[in-house]
């Protein structure tokens, strides 16, 4: 059954309120546990298919059989667990987000939404609410792409646009495929689980910490997506010539790291020319990296964004200029290699106002924001109706050690996810009707 607002608080009249309050301090404690998994002095470190990752999965999977909700996991390694809808020839309203971090990540990024997924549910059984539409909670697998060379991998293999072969084929910097390591039993996939190859899906919402400054600069505690910027996801090397750093001339170098950093520098230059844009090199390579050598071979990264798929095109336009600079002013080769390009991604408009009367029900006001940061919801946001609902990230921080957001805002997001579960239900009823 779909959910008005009027039902949505006669249903939370209903609900014994000592479990309710249980089902939503959950959150708190729960990031605080898998906070725990793969950390170290630097923050949390938590590759996809690690053991610290995979004791993410299980803590997840065990928080599902304990609800008895049926656990199952896709050839891509991504894991759901459904609570069973009324009607059983409905296809599944999707929840989730991913449990991988970067290497110097927080406790928030990506692990919240699992486990806010996980708690909108259990907040769903608290209250009585059903819903007719099965929902699941997903936990895609590597969201990152810091360890294998894909962001959204898991996300992405299960909406088809790539294929499973693709990423299970992808290998990290130690040449371990992912194949080998869902195959492993340190880090791979979950044992005892059903495996599905089904990947119907009616809706999709994800909820996340904004890692960025809007909410808290505007002391709102709920952000409704617009639209994920797009991104682009490229390699640079720059070849010259190592050499005896005491004994070649200047005149005679083909200094490879002195051409990168000009490229470095270009690229930012073309961000801020172009406008409404980020840009960023946030690896660099340098070969063979010593005092007294002449660098031969640098490779970097390189992270662009943008609302607007222009801007991308216009940014990595005059970056190419500079590398035609570079090969002629510096006597090196340069070339490009792009391994990700995703256009900006808007949030569905219905899901979004689905969302909006899920909080208007709870009493809060909402804002509209834009996410700069990529989400699995950019690949599901390609094939059924998806949105996102953020919660604050204090001073903004996020991909670091410091990242936090407040418990109160943590208990909130679940209250806006599970309102917004039951308005999606009741939206894509109407539409089916
Ligand atoms: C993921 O967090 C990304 O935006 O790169
Ligand atoms: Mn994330
Ligand atoms: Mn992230």
């Amino acid at each position: 059954m779909g959910l008005s607002s009027r039902g949505h608080r006669a249903a939370l009249d209903r609900g014994a309120s000592s479990t309710v309050s249980a089902a939503k301090n959950r959150v708190v404690e729960r990031v605080a546990e898998l906070g725990k998994l793969g950390r170290y002095e630097g923050g949390i470190d938590r590759p996809l298919a690690s053991p610290s990752e995979r004791a993410a999965r299980e803590r997840f999977a065990a928080w599902a059989r304990a609800n008895g909700y049926a656990l199952t996991q896709d050839a891509a390694g991504n894991t759901f667990a459904r609570r069973l809808g009324t009607r059983s020839d409905l296809e599944p309203i999707l929840v989730g987000s991913h449990l991988d971090t970067v290497k110097t990540g927080g406790a928030y990024d990506g692990a919240y939404g699992v486990i806010g997924a996980m708690c909108a549910l259990e907040l769903l059984d608290a209250r009585g609410i059903a819903t007719a539409h099965p929902v699941e909670a997903v936990a895609w697998a590597g969201e990152e792409g810091s360890r294998f060379p894909l962001g959204c991998l898991g996300s992405s293999a299960f909406a088809g646009l790539v294929t499973v072969d693709h990423v299970r084929s992808l290998h990290d910097e130690d040449g371990i495929d992912y194949a080998s390591a869902l195959a492993s039993p340190d880090g791979g996939a979950l044992r005892d689980v059903a495996q599905r190859s089904d990947s119907s899906v009616a809706a999709y919402l994800e909820l996340h910490v904004e890692q960025g400054p809007i909410l808290e600069a505007a002391g709102v505690q709920l952000g409704i997506v617009t639209a994920i910027a797009g991104q682009r996801r490229l390699r640079c090397t720059v070849e010259g010539v190592s050499g005896h750093a005491g004994t070649v001339p200047m005149h005679m170098r083909a200094d490879a790291l002195c051409a990168a950093s000009e490229l470095v520098i270009a690229l930012d230059v073309a961000a801020r020319a172009v406008g409404d844009a980020v840009a960023t090199v946030g690896w660099i390579h340098v070969e063979p990296n010593g005092t007294n050598v002449v660098p031969g071979t640098v490779s970097f990264s390189l992270d662009i964004r943008s609302p607007d798929d222009a801007k991308l095109d216009a940014i990595e336009a005059a970056f190419e200029r500079a590398m035609q600079k570079a090969r002629t002013a510096r006597n090196v080769d340069v070339t490009l290699e792009a391994f990700e390009r995703r256009k900006p991604t808007p949030m569905t408009v219905f899901m979004r106002e689905a969302i909006a009367r899920g909080i208007a029900s709870l009493g809060k006001p909402s804002l509209d924001v834009p996410s700069g940061a990529g989400h699995d919801a950019m690949s599901l946001g390609k094939i059924v109706p998806t949105a996102m609902i953020f919660v604050p990230s204090i001073g903004g921080r996020s991909h670091v050690a410091q990242e936090r957001t407040g418990d109160a805002d943590l208990e909130l997001g679940v209250e806006a996810l599970a309102a917004a579960v039951a308005e999606v239900d009741a939206a894509l009823l109407a539409k089916e009707a």
